[in-house]
């Protein structure tokens, strides 16, 4: 069987960019009977982002709530949050002792924190804390605890897995003893996705203020959010370039191989925006449709989400605890009895 694993940041609402990047294809590989599916919510990294408790309780049950209405069984998915797992932080704690500082530096979103405090002329570690820093170990340690295999994500996670790879295989060789303590992961890419875009063409992601919600606000919220995506100037009737148009791009997300030629045809013969807008909304619709009242029962229904996230951290722990005491002897932290 191979172990599948992903989690995401309980930060915000759930957007297009997260369904098409990471959940939809992470549900369709929980179906397969050769699958062993590990999904979960990662709320201790949430708290690197957010100094808002609130808000994390809310994102947490909205993202619960997305994962189930998409389909995901918890009867055949571990379905847990981070927190629930305590040996977590400790193989954290462990995995930060064999990375290097120098592989840390190197990270996209600390190189990118650097960068604007170096053009805005302030110290360059100013507002970074060592859990921005050292959130690729947190994310080696979720996907290593679990020797996960198979690494659903979207591209922006490409380094993150690197890294987990590089933390993993120092890791076994200075305490595997010819025994490989850690699998080493792979990302799993949907290239019909890679990297869905946002309202402005960048990616789209919750810290640029781009997104399309999933399902809060219903269909309105979503048809509301399209209508805000950014094209070119050219009017009913005049040829549009579909390639390099990120309408179309999200289009193609939410659509057959079929319906993804006929509409670049249509846009190729001058469809104009707003129409070309509205044949979007109705794609998603088509497919979200069946899972807003879904999604809508759970959220109103907390008590039953935390007795399904309950019930995975128990299945979680099963296979972390006896792991945590394998690593706590391998690094020489036994107990004299
Ligand atoms: P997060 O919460 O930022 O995003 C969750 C997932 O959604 C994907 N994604 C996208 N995919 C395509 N297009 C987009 N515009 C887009 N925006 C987001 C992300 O790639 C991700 O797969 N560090 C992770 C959470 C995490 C994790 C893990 C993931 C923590 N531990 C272990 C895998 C394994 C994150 O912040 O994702």
């Amino acid at each position: 069987n191979t172990r599948v694993l992903t989690g995401i940041t309980t930060t915000g609402t759930p957007h297009l960019g997260n369904y098409a990047g990471a959940i939809r294809p992470s549900i369709q590989a929980s179906t397969r009977s050769d699958v062993d599916a590990f999904y979960f919510l990662a709320d201790y990294h949430a708290l690197i982002k957010c100094d808002d408790p609130q808000r994390i309780a809310r994102s947490r049950l909205e993202i619960a709530a997305t994962w189930l209405a998409a389909g995901l069984d918890p009867e055949r998915v571990t379905f847990y949050r981070q927190s629930d797992i305590p040996e977590i932080p400790e193989l954290c704690w462990m995995l930060s002792c064999v990375t290097p500082k120098g592989l840390m530096n190197r990270a996209h979103a600390y190189k990118a924190a650097v960068d604007q405090n170096v053009a805005k002329n302030t110290d360059e570690d100013d507002g970074v804390t060592m859990g921005l820093f050292s959130y690729p170990v947190l994310m080696a340690a979720d996907i290593l605890m679990f020797n996960a295999q198979k690494v659903p994500v979207g591209r922006d996670q490409i380094q993150h897995l690197e890294m987990a790879r590089d933390i993993a295989q120092r890791f076994n060789h200075l305490y595997g003893r010819g025994e490989e303590l850690f699998v080493l992961p792979e990302v799993q890419i949907d290239d019909e996705v890679a990297t869905l875009p946002g309202l402005d063409g960048r990616k789209m992601s919750k810290s640029y203020d781009n997104t399309i919600p999933l399902f809060e606000g219903g269909s309105k919220a979503m048809r509301a959010a399209v209508k805000r995506i950014v094209t070119d100037s050219r009017g009913p009737g005049e040829p549009k370039d579909a390639e390099n148009s990120h309408l179309f791009t999200l289009y193609r997300a939410f659509a057959t191989p079929e319906q993804s030629a006929a509409f670049r045809k249509a846009l190729e013969e001058g469809l104009a925006w707003g129409e070309a807008k509205e044949q979007l909304c109705e794609r998603i619709d088509a497919e979200l449709g069946p899972m807003r009242d879904r999604y809508e029962d759970f959220i109103a229904r907390p008590q039953r989400i935390e007795e399904i996230l309950q019930a995975g951290a128990e299945k979680a722990r099963r296979l972390s605890v006896p792991f945590i005491e394998r690593l706590r002897e391998a690094v020489g932290l036994r107990r004299s009895t």
